[in-house]
């Protein structure tokens, strides 16, 4: 673990003037946070959420540019009408939405919710708008991943016991990280400048929980989070660190204090799962398989 700028804070970041930023999730929580911040030093920030007027009002608790589109990552469909409407420069896109142990269930085309919405959507999302990318793809992943597998026999728990759910949500938090470190080696070898990174924050007071049905799960989540949390603008911190900071590709940023829980944002480690690159590439192969989406090798800004 090194620690690159201590104490580094909102003020840290740089002038974003005449930059694009897309936040996923940006209605709520981290991305609401992260939002507001990007868009307080200059930067243009698009919503891309799930429910227009849960997007259009939290918007309106942001100073400075912003836009709200609609997308739904539980959809592939929804995922590809926001992609072929984009036009111009993006300089970040941030996979920050997510979903925290639901009821087991299924998105739009057949993938389990927390695969199929934290990795797959985001996956596809990606793909599809890397020939717009100039900067850099930043992805929320958690501290989660330290405990996940993944299991190509049955990425979609069709057979496991999905109980309640929090393998699944462990198995898309490394999902995140295999497809930070793949994604960064198919940019490197394609010569393209754009860097892919990402970022965890911590345990923060979000609405996360409000997907679990789970009462006792809910119960300790709440217990958790009043003694050891810290707050999302806090938990956001990561986030802009690792989309600003002039780190090496695949960098993995976090909470320098308490085991990564709270405080100012440093980078972090990740579990040797999460650093295996022939997991990566199988992820990668699979998860193009599955959502029918290609890396776009041909279409990428700044390659010859
Ligand atoms: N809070 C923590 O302690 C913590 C710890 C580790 C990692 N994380 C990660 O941080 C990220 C942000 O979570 P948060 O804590 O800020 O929780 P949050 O307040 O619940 O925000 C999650 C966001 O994701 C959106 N979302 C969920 N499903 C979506 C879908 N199908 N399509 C588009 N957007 C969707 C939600 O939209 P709606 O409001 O419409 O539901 C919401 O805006 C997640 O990736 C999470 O895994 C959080």
């Amino acid at each position: 673990m090194s620690t690159v700028t201590p104490h580094w804070t909102t003020a840290s970041l740089p002038d974003l003037t005449g930059k694009t930023i897309i936040v996923t999730g940006a209605n709520s929580g981290i991305g609401l946070e992260a939002a507001r911040a990007f868009a307080a030093h200059g930067a243009h920030v698009v919503f891309a959420v799930r429910d227009e007027k849960r997007g259009t009002d939290a918007a309106a608790t942001v100073t400075g540019s912003t836009e709200v589109r609609l997308l739904d990552l539980a959809d592939l469909e929804s995922v590809r009408r926001f992609a072929a409407d984009w036009s111009g420069d993006i300089h970040v896109l941030v996979n920050n939405a997510g979903v925290l142990v639901p009821p087991f269930g299924h998105t739009r085309d057949g993938f389990e919710l927390q695969f199929g919405i934290n990795h797959l959507g985001h996956f596809a999302l990606t793909n599809l708008l890397l020939p717009h990318i100039t900067g850099r793809v930043v992805t929320v992943a958690s501290g989660a991943h330290r405990s996940g597998t993944i299991d190509f026999d049955d990425l979609n728990w069709a057979t496991r016991r999905y109980g309640g759910g929090s393998g699944a949500y462990e198995q898309s938090k490394l999902a995140n990280l295999l497809f930070t470190l793949e994604l960064q080696r198919r940019l490197e070898a394609s010569g393209s400048p754009v860097i892919a990174t990402a970022a965890h924050p911590g345990m923060a007071a979000t609405n996360l929980m409000s997907s679990s049905e789970n009462p006792v799960m809910t119960a300790i989540a709440k217990v958790a989070v009043r003694l050891f949390a810290q707050d999302a603008a806090s938990g956001a911190l990561p986030t802009l660190f690792a989309a600003t900071e002039p780190v090496p590709g695949a960098s993995y940023a976090g909470p320098g204090s308490r085991r990564e829980m709270a405080g100012p944002p440093v980078l972090v480690g990740r579990s040797d799962a999460a650093l295996d690159p022939r997991t990566a590439a199988r992820l990668w192969t699979a998860s193009e398989e599955l959502t029918a989406v290609l890396y776009p090798a041909a279409e990428l800004k700044g390659t010859s």
